[in-house]
């Protein structure tokens, strides 16, 4: 069974005409790392919300269809169990630090206090998500005293505490500095290795092709494909649709270095082994 149904979804947020989500179906298989990509208001964080309960529980509006997120229907459970299950984080980590407790070590036990667990069960997940997220150093630091990829790492580690099935990121490193940015990839690589499924909203595309076993392109508040990296990146109108591939993409394309199955490599791996297999042939 899949841990993502979604089926036809549409929502409209309140006193708006348009929708923001326009017949939505897919399917996500447990331990997937899913790239969302698409342009401005393509629809990206409407449906991080949708996926995490945010829609239609907290911003109301016209929904319809429906989405299943480990066998819970989003629309009619209760939304503090569906975050439970599927575990939102923002793109700004100021929205998700509580700001009501002193030190990182305070703030992560956050969730955990609210899920009323045992103490020894609370340690041992704060323990875990310190040395996943690299933030053991900080962990006596106020939250606020942080950088902004250590900040944004902190509200990571408080999500991934409560054992999400599904870890959703809405463009974790927009607000963050190059090198911000480089730290947080780093944890949501390390996470990739849990089995945890992962939804990544993102406009890095090189990290979308690293990381990503399928992409979900939105636009117009429409999917518009659904395929691995590579199918998606060497579509043709993808110009059209406000997405710039993979800098390797679009140099494969430029010398029309194609696979075997047609499609453009998206690392640099598969380029040099294009380029290694025609000197060899030229030899
Ligand atoms: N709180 C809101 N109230 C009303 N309309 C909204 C709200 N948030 C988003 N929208 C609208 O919903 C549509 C989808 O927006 P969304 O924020 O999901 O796009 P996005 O792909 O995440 O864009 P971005 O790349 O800028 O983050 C847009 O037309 C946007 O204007
Ligand atoms: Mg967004």
């Amino acid at each position: 069974m899949s841990i993502i149904e979604v089926k036809d979804l549409k929502y409209r947020y309140p006193d708006t005409t348009k929708l923001a989500l326009d017949g939505i179906s897919f399917s996500v298989e447990q331990g997937e790392f899913i790239g969302l990509i698409g342009r401005n208001t393509a629809g990206k964080s409407t449906l991080c919300y949708a996926l995490s309960g945010l829609v239609p529980h907290f911003f109301k509006g016209a929904y319809g269809g429906s989405v299943e997120v480990a066998g819970l229907d989003v629309r009619t459970t209760d939304v503090s169990e569906v975050t439970a299950a599927a575990g939102l984080v923002f793109e700004n980590p100021f929205s998700q630090i509580t700001g009501s407790r002193f030190t990182v070590y305070e703030e992560i036990a956050f969730g955990l206090e609210n899920m009323g667990l045992p103490r020894d069960e609370m340690i041992k997940r704060i323990e875990e998500a310190l040395d996943l997220l690299d933030i053991r150093k900080v962990k006596d630091k106020n939250p606020f005293d942080l950088s902004g990829g250590q900040m944004q790492r902190v509200a990571i580690a408080g999500v991934v505490a409560m054992k999400p099935k599904v870890l959703i990121l809405d463009e974790p490193t927009s607000q963050l500095d190059p090198q911000g940015s480089e730290e947080v990839f780093k944890v949501v690589e390390n996470l990739t290795k849990q089995g945890i499924t992962i939804i990544m909203a993102e406009q890095k595309m090189e990290k979308i092709a690293q990381y990503a076993d399928r992409v979900l392109l939105l636009d117009d508040a429409k999917l518009i494909a659904y395929d691995t990296p590579e199918v998606v990146f060497s579509r043709e109108d993808l110009a059209a649709l406000g997405v710039q591939p993979p800098a390797v993409t679009a140099i494969a394309r430029h010398l029309g270095k194609r696979k075997a199955n047609g499609q453009f490599p998206v690392e640099l791996e598969g380029l040099k082994m294009l380029l290694a297999e025609e000197g060899a042939a030229h030899e």
